[in-house]
């Protein structure tokens, strides 16, 4: 082996050719003269047969099935970028003696400033005084209709405290709310350090004036917020989404929002996305909807791709990597022979 061989999915190229995330750095490859790098499939299922012969793989959007590793056995860490990993089959990547790393450094604060934007916005009613001063005098007359709710001593509440819910109570501190969470598998050092009171369900969606939702989708969370849960909540409350739409129960919040039975939500993200024509989250005036792109920047894209990178280059240097999924990996013998050779090869 005299190359540290990474493929890179080709979804990262635009079909002209060119850089899908110009933001995303690759520098630290190019300039590796140990390094070679090449570009792979870039839809549907990776095949074996692309991966032969490489130790790292960059992954966009393709899927990883367990078809996909071929029998060469060389492929050791594959990087994904960004934090969602529904497209990977873990257990086939753990079972070929693969780590799976994401990038939690890369999205922490970006989708935290996209929480904080929706809050500021919504609670400041920016949507509708933008609408009123477009509409010229007698939009101005209306301004006093539209009186936004201040955030001192209001409560900021957020279901899920990991690496994103916590960042937002971090860069809402200088606002003086009050802070409640509520996190079945919570560090309450965490919490405290934050400010944060941990709470139960119920008292989450009763006492928030600002409810954002920060968990995973799965079982225990999919619908969490329901019809139930939204009728526990202030009429003059909102409710933030950018972890995942099948967490909330479109539907009923849809006809909350309706009703007046909620002041008014920010969503990044959907039961359905692309939303289906027609919906009708597009005729309500209290609601701010985002395409899963409101933490989109050239910080957020060059963070990704440089934690990725990192995570790989970690690899090349025997060294593991933060952000591994499937931690079980880090101790079999055969990734740890992998981890030694590269050690060897290009120096610890
Ligand atoms: N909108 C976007 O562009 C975007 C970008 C990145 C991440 N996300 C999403 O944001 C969400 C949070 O990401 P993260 O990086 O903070 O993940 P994380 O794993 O660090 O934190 C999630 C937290 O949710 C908690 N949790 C688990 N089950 C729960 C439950 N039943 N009720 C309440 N809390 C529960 C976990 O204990 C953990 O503390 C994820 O859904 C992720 O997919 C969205």
């Amino acid at each position: 082996m005299s190359k540290f061989r990474v493929a890179i999915s080709g979804d990262f190229k635009k079909p002209d050719g060119s850089a899908a995330f110009p933001d995303f750095d690759l520098s630290p490859l190019e300039q590796n003269p140990a390094v070679d790098y090449h570009y792979v499939a870039g839809n549907g299922v990776i095949r074996a047969a692309d991966l032969e012969g490489f130790d790292a793989l960059i992954l966009l959007a393709p899927r990883i099935e367990p078809d996909s590793f071929p029998g060469d056995g060389r492929l050791a860490i594959i990087a994904r970028f960004g934090v969602g990993y529904d497209t990977v089959n873990t257990q086939a990547c753990t079972d070929h003696g693969c780590a799976l790393a994401i990038t939690p450094d890369g999205v922490r604060r970006p989708v935290a400033v996209a929480v904080i934007t929706f809050m500021l916005a919504l609670m400041s009613r920016l949507m509708a005084k933008d609408r009123l001063t477009r509409s010229g005098p007698p939009g101005w007359a209306l301004r006093n209709q539209h009186m936004g709710v201040g955030l001192i001593g209001r409560t900021l509440g957020s279901l899920g405290i990991g690496n994103i819910g916590a960042e937002v109570f971090r860069l809402a501190k200088p606002f003086d709310m009050r802070f409640i969470a509520y996190d079945p598998y919570a560090d309450p050092k965490i919490a405290s350090s934050l400010g944060v009171r941990l709470v139960d369900l119920d008292e989450l969606f009763g006492e928030a004036d600002v409810l954002s939702i920060s968990c995973p989708l799965n079982d225990q969370t999919r619908h969490i917020v329901n019809a139930k849960r939204l009728a526990l909540m202030k009429p003059s409350a909102i409710l933030i989404n950018t972890s995942r739409g099948p967490v909330v129960d479109q539907k009923a919040l849809t006809k909350a929002l309706q009703e007046g039975r909620l002041a008014g939500a920010g969503l990044d993200v959907f039961e359905e996305e692309p939303n289906p024509k027609g919906d009708p989250l597009y005729g309500l005036d209290n609601v701010l909807l985002t395409p899963h792109a409101l933490c989109w920047t050239d910080q957020c894209f060059a963070g990704i791709g440089a934690a990725d990178i990192k995570a790989v280059l970690d690899v090349m240097h025997g060294r593991v990597p933060t952000g591994i999924v499937n931690r079980e990996v880090v101790d079999q013998p055969g990734w740890q022979d992998k981890l030694k050779r590269y050690r060897q090869t290009f120096g610890g």
